[in-house]
């Protein structure tokens, strides 16, 4: 029996990822921060008759990985898959998010990642076999107003995911990478998050940063995707023989890597910023004070 590990499996892809591996017969240790909070996975599992084993896992503690990876090798004895899914988004422009915000969405994304993956190697390296499933994001290939330091994390993980690719392939451990794009999950909406500073003022920062996320929000609303296709994704790059390197999922990461490909990156940088409302021109400063200490309009 093959087993798994998914990271932030309370809602969302992970969720979604923990059941469709435990259909395919996998044993599933699915993890969250507070494993009181397992109502979700557990109605999940209900309908699709199958289990998951809940631990608790909190990517930033390295105590809490030790543990948890420490009970995955007495539960199961060898772990195949480790789906790196947990992350955060905190929107709202560079200027805007304070230096604690960026280092919480590093803190998790990035370094909880690498630690992650440096705690399930020697369990692979024993077996000599293994596979990790970085879910990043099209915002790892594509830079989005509004989104700097997230897209900036996945970016990272991006590269990590593709040096530890080569590092390891001679040593029968798959690194991959799914790249969703936008989908409504939990992340836009109970663990939506906003840098607290953009929610302070009224200029025309914050102006496009909101028109950006109602375009976001009215795209992703209009399209309607379904996230059970990321967890089917996510399980895919887990068991195909031969996995990709990436995997981008949705119609608009599909188009947008298409796009990438074939149009001058002129053009596509302007297509981008035209998607997001945000005007070519940067803000000019020093800003004349006004209520929030910038122009208004
Ligand atoms: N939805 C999208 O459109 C989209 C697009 C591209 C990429 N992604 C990526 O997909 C992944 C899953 O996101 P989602 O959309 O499914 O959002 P979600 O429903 O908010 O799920 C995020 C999960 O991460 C967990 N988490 C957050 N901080 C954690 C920490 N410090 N330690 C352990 N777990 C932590 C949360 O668990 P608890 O809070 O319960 O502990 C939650 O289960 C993220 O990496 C996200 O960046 C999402």
């Amino acid at each position: 029996m093959k087993t798994a590990l998914v990271t932030g499996a309370s809602s969302g892809f992970g969720l979604l990822a923990a059941v469709e591996l435990a259909r395919q017969g996998y044993v599933v240790f699915g993890t969250m921060r507070t494993p009181t909070n397992r109502l979700a996975l557990d109605k999940a599992c209900h309908a699709a008759r199958v289990k998951v084993e809940v631990l608790p896992l909190d990517v930033t503690r390295q105590q809490s990985i030790d543990a948890c990876v420490e009970a995955v090798r007495r539960r199961a004895g060898r772990l195949d898959v480790l789906v790196n899914n947990a992350g955060i988004a905190i929107g709202g422009y560079f200027e805007d998010q304070s230096d604690g915000e960026i280092r919480e969405q590093f803190e998790t994304n990035v370094h909880g990642l690498m630690a992650m993956t440096r705690a399930a190697l020697p369990l692979m390296r024993e077996q000599r076999s293994g596979r990790i499933v970085n879910v990043s994001s099209i915002g790892g290939r594509v830079g989005t107003p509004g989104l700097a330091p997230y897209c900036a994390t996945k970016f990272a993980v991006e590269g990590f995911s593709e040096s530890l690719h080569h590092e390891l392939s001679c040593d029968g451990i798959d690194v991959t990478l799914v790249e969703p794009g936008t989908f409504p999950t939990d992340i836009f909406f109970g663990n939506r998050r906003t840098a607290e500073a953009a929610t302070r003022h009224d200029g025309p920062r914050r102006a496009r940063f909101v028109a950006g996320e109602r375009a976001m929000y009215d795209d992703m609303q209009k399209r309607n995707p379904d996230p059970k296709i990321v967890g089917e994704t996510i399980a895919r790059a887990a068991s195909e023989e031969h996995p990709a390197l990436r995997y981008p999922v949705g119609a608009d990461a599909q188009a947008a890597t298409w796009a990438m490909r074939l149009l001058p990156a002129r053009l596509w940088h302007f297509l981008v910023g035209s998607r997001f409302n945000v005007k070519p021109e940067p803000v000019s400063f020093p800003l004349p004070s006004g209520p929030s200490g910038e122009r208004a309009g």
